[in-house]
């Protein structure tokens, strides 16, 4: 029996976030003073989460990817690769990553069976860069991304966060540089999830704007819905040279097809971005509860997955916790 929800959407994907620290402070994000930090024993182990997935394996969950925070700031990550890549139903896990650590991390992710990465490049600029991650690091992170290529990473996903003000002069950039090395280029419209609580809707550069922005430079055509579930809209360049895509969580949500729950790092169900409320799995997980009884909550809470966001009604509340706290 597939695992559906109540409105007949079958959930087959789930993140998880490993930490909520983050050696970044994306100004979209996080405040630059940090936040505090869920204490470590709050933070399911690398044993509870492969078991948590384990038994969500046995229900159909069959995508698995690590977030954060920055995952990479946990340590002993690809020890953790190894412990999910051991669970046969699974067909695919990959890491979303600011690439900071991946010069010296990414052969090690690679040799533990990590074959796909998202990587998270918001500017071309160095100093842009540093505007924005509130760290002087760029020439470091794009050598992380040379390295990850090196190492054999395929497919190599660049996602870029995409403001008004800051993302349009980039736009061809972009999508050349994606041209040139093959990496897909994924644009994402920014969302309320700034723990600065600073998001306003004119500061998305919508998906719109985003592929007119490219298609002057380099003409598009949009490929064909496929099988996959995947968030982004993909564009094909029409001269063959790969693709971009384009997450437009804000002004074209993609709810109805939504695939996907996530396990933060202190061990919380969220069925949606968005959600309000959570279901605890790190109590079940640490006192005893039978693989059947965590199955059961993991099912019944899917079940009652929220239909969608509401960025785009009146009554719309944020959730109390921000992007790194849920892991995006
Ligand atoms: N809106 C959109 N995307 C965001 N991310 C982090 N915060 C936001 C936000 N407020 C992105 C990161 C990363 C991915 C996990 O989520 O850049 O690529
Ligand atoms: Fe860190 Fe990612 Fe948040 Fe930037 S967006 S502060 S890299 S968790």
């Amino acid at each position: 029996m597939p695992l559906l929800d109540r409105l007949g959407r079958r959930i087959n994907n789930l993140r998880i976030s490993i930490t909520d620290r983050c050696n970044f402070r994306c100004v979209y994000c996080m405040p630059e003073e940090g936040l505090k930090w869920f204490p470590r024993k709050d933070i399911l182990t690398y044993e509870e989460i492969a078991r948590f997935v384990g038994i969500a394996s046995g229900l159909g969950i069959d995508k698995i990817r690590l977030t954060g925070g920055e995952p990479l700031v946990r340590k002993d990550v690809p020890e953790l690769v190894r412990l999910l890549k051991a669970i046969p139903a699974l067909k695919d896990v990959s890491l979303t990553t600011n690439g900071y650590s991946l010069k010296e991390i990414a052969g090690k992710l690679y040799e533990a069976g990590l074959r796909r990465l998202n990587i998270s490049l918001d500017t071309l600029d160095a100093e842009k860069y540093a505007q924005i991650t509130r760290r002087n690091v760029f020439g470091k992170v794009m050598e992380g991304i040379e390295e990850a290529r090196r190492v054999g990473f395929d497919p190599i996903k660049i996602n870029v966060v995409a403001m008004k003000g800051l993302t349009e002069a980039e736009l061809v950039d972009f999508a050349a540089l994606g041209r040139e090395k093959s990496y897909q280029v994924r644009f994402i419209e920014f969302m309320p999830l700034d723990a600065d609580r600073h998001w306003d809707r004119a500061d998305i550069l919508t998906a719109e704007e985003i592929v007119t922005g490219i298609d002057t430079a380099y003409p598009l055509e949009r490929v064909a819905e496929g099988v996959t579930a995947e968030p982004a809209t993909l564009y094909r360049f029409r001269d063959g040279k790969g693709e971009i895509g384009v997450i437009a969580s804000v002004t074209e949500p993609f709810c109805e097809q939504c695939n996907r729950v996530r396990l933060t790092a202190d061990g919380k169900l969220r069925t949606c971005l968005f959600s309000i409320r959570e279901t605890d799995f790190r109590e079940p997980l640490r006192n005893g509860a039978s693989d059947r009884d965590i199955a059961e909550r993991f099912r019944k809470a899917v079940w009652d997955k929220e239909p969608g966001h509401l960025i785009n009604t009146v009554g719309f509340a944020r959730p109390a916790r921000s992007m790194s706290q849920i892991g995006g």
